[in-house]
């Protein structure tokens, strides 16, 4: 039997629902897979968009890593908690001199190394460094320290995804998407170890539009006008990615997708 890593990945937690729905049910998930390390993306944990520090030390309580995305910048003082928690990740190509860091490197209690490194795609999104370059340049270095390594890829585009995938197959652990908040079904491992998924969803209420109070989205498209964007507060869902891993070469042994889908009524 082969050493192995596991994480599990949370998709975009969505505001106080999110919240909630993290701490009622990650904890059934932990107990089931005892996963080395936890990981969520927090870009939309204050109030559906952005993140504080009080909302990351929440949420730091109950997960290792915080990835994030285009949201990062919505709340001001996460630009100096970024430079303070290095546990809390942004887009790595983000161009140079931002605050904060685009990787981190998580030790287990038993000294185990995982490199998790979070990108941001280009397609419908702004125009930031070329994620595919700036991958490159980072998972050399962060395999200097450890052979697994886990991309939060943050992109809006399912093939600007899955070329990442493609791109990263052998290179990395594990390719993991976020930002659409809807989970794809075409979680796999690529031919050369690594475990794909376009995007792992998120973790917010349940009947929404991807997270905010449907009725607030409608109107933003009927009217054409930016409308305040609140959280769904009605049902609850959790999505999330358990990925096993051999430590040593740092492929993927294995893949598997998770989902409660809990109604108001329920
Ligand atoms: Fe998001
Ligand atoms: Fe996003």
């Amino acid at each position: 039997m082969p050493d192995k890593i596991s994480f599990l990945f949370l998709g975009d937690v969505i505001g106080r629902p999110g919240r909630k729905a993290l701490k009622k049910y990650l904890r059934s998930f932990v107990e089931k897979y005892s996963p080395s390390l936890v990981i969520a993306n927090g870009e939309n944990a204050a109030g559906g968009i952005g993140i504080t520090e009080e909302i990351g030390r929440e949420l730091l309580n109950h997960v290792d890593v915080l990835t994030s995305g285009n949201h990062i910048w919505d709340k001001r003082e996460a630009e100096s908690y970024l430079d303070r928690e290095p546990r809390l990740i942004r887009p790595a190509n983000y161009p140079p001199k931002n605050p904060g860091n685009g990787t981190y490197i998580f030790e287990s209690e038993e000294g185990k190394k995982v490199g998790v490194l979070n990108l941001q795609g280009r397609v419908f999104m702004d125009p930031i460094d070329c994620p595919f370059r700036v991958a490159d340049e980072e998972i050399k270095r962060l395999k200097e320290a450890t052979s697994v390594v886990i991309v939060d890829f943050h992109a809006e585009a399912t093939s600007e995804k899955q070329a990442m995938g493609w791109y990263l197959d052998g290179k990395v652990s594990a390719v993991v998407g976020t930002h659409t908040h809807v989970t794809t079904a075409d979680e796999r491992i690529l031919p050369q170890g690594t475990a794909f998924i376009t995007d792992v969803g998120m973790v917010g209420g349940f009947d929404s539009v991807i997270g905010i109070r449907s009725e607030l989205a409608i109107k933003r498209f009927l009217t054409g006008r930016p409308q305040r964007l609140e959280p769904a507060k009605a049902g609850l869902l959790f999505s999330a990615l358990f990925v096993e891993v051999d430590e040593e070469s740092g492929r993927a042994l294995s893949i598997k997708r998770e989902i409660i889908k809990e109604e108001e009524s329920g």
